[in-house]
């Protein structure tokens, strides 16, 4: 088989691990994949945003199936276009994945349908929403409508602080139409859990729950981030709390876009905020997330590429999807000022195998491998405990240099935490 994986982050880097492991498999490309990718598939530059392109693409090199990992694509409508031509693929359509690329899309769904979220409002114009902020409680929780690469959320701790995010937004259109409609809404506290399922519209298998570290600085201080870390599983996802999630949120969901016409196939991920109040819907998408893919792959099982095949063909009940009853730890390796401005082109040195090593952001030059990127590499280690994955993915991590480095030095320590408290 020949395999296109659309995207070229560290995400992608580990879905294309996990699709090499599967026989089936002769050619894996990517587009436009990157320096570390290139190491494990073909990589084709060509702009994932450009659908049209990447469709005809891949019809002229006759893939038998493709998978859009990024958001951006698959709200562009990627998933469409190429099946037009004949082209199964795993992901979403583009009426399916407004369920990432439209806040109030989603927003309005969890209302309608009874999903449990944080309360809200939408604006489209400026000055009702700054009205409406008058008479708010703070802290409160401002979004942009559309995608805006994961830097659409501001919470804001007092009144001028949510004028001047709603201001920017609305007004200076700093994520430019993304936000033109924006979301106002309540600020929810409790541990964050991301899971991130396999859903044909018939059957919803979660996979195995994951923790994220979203700010740069250790202790979680900084500026957000696309992501700094992960650990899998989360330590506060209970059974118990599954099953309510299970009951409350996932299938619930899965329900609702099918009687609104609009059934998604792929992976639905769920950002979840345990609240005291029980678990609430942070955010959908569309999509895998990133890092979280490089610790939950890492732990399935059941072969990645089959599972695929079976969403696409809506046949996932018939698949048995196991993990391992095992931690991993992903440690984000970046350049020293990501997520402001940075220095790059520095060569990266390996004293270690690349097993678990998931590139996002490097190009190759001269046979070198150089940074390109604020998110330059994750670094996964699976072991029988969270506490030897912590230490097994510091120790590799600290095997690998360039110029510049920077990694967060507590990865894990708050779900280690947890365990203890459990
Ligand atoms: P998102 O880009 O939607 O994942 O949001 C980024 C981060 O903002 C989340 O991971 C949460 O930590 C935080 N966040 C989003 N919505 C809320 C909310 N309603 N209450 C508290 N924190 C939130
Ligand atoms: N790590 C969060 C995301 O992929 O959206």
């Amino acid at each position: 088989m020949k395999i296109l994986v659309i995207g070229n982050g560290g995400r992608e880097h580990a879905i294309i691990k996990s699709i090499k492991k599967n026989k089936n498999v002769n050619k894996i490309y990517a587009i436009a994949g990157n320096g570390g990718i290139a190491e494990d598939a073909v990589t084709v530059n060509m702009d994932v945003k450009d659908v049209k392109a990447v469709s005809e693409w891949a019809k002229e090199n006759a893939i038998d199936f493709c998978v859009v990992a990024p958001d951006d694509p698959l709200v562009l409508g990627a998933v469409d276009l190429l099946e037009e031509k004949g082209i199964p693929c795993f992901g979403p359509n583009k009426n399916a994945a407004i369920i990432e690329g439209s806040k109030i899309f989603s927003k309005n769904l969890m209302k309608k349908y009874g999903i449990p979220t944080a309360e809200y409002e939408t604006f489209s114009e400026l000055q009702p929403a700054l009205d409406y902020l008058e008479k708010a409680s703070m802290p409160i929780v401002i979004k942009a409508d559309g995608l805006a690469l994961g830097k659409g959320v501001i919470i804001a701790e007092n009144l001028q602080d949510a004028k001047e995010a709603v201001t920017s937004m609305m007004q200076d259109k700093v994520f430019g139409a993304s936000g033109s409609r924006v979301v106002i809404e309540e600020f929810l506290t409790g541990p964050e859990v991301s899971v991130l399922s396999f859903t044909d519209g018939k059957t919803l298998v979660p996979m195995i729950s994951s923790m994220d570290h979203k700010r740069a600085l250790d202790n979680d201080k900084g500026l957000n981030t696309g992501g700094m870390g992960t650990v899998a599983p989360n330590p506060y996802y209970t059974e118990e709390v599954a099953k309510e999630c299970m009951e409350k949120i996932f299938l619930p969901t899965m329900d609702a876009m099918n009687k609104e016409g609009r059934t998604f196939k792929g992976c639905l991920y769920f950002g979840l905020m345990l609240t005291p109040k029980g678990p609430k819907v942070i955010e959908y998408n569309c999509r895998f997330g990133d890092p979280e893919t490089q610790v939950v792959l890492p732990l399935l099982k059941t072969d990645l590429l089959d599972i695929m095949i079976a969403v696409a063909n809506e046949k996932l009940g018939d698949i048995k999807v196991e993990f391992m009853n095992k931690s991993a730890c992903c440690v984000i390796m970046a350049s020293d000022g990501y997520p402001s401005s940075y220095k790059k082109g520095y060569e990266i040195t390996f004293n270690t195998d690349k097993d678990g090593v998931f590139v996002a952001g490097a190009v190759l030059k001269d046979g070198k491998l150089l940074t390109s990127g604020g998110r330059v590499l994750g670094v996964t280690a699976v072991e029988d405990t969270l506490e030897k994955a912590i230490e097994s993915a510091y120790k590799k991590t600290e095997k690998i240099s360039f110029e510049n480095a920077y990694y967060r030095k507590d990865i894990g320590q708050r779900a280690l935490k947890a365990y203890g408290e459990r």
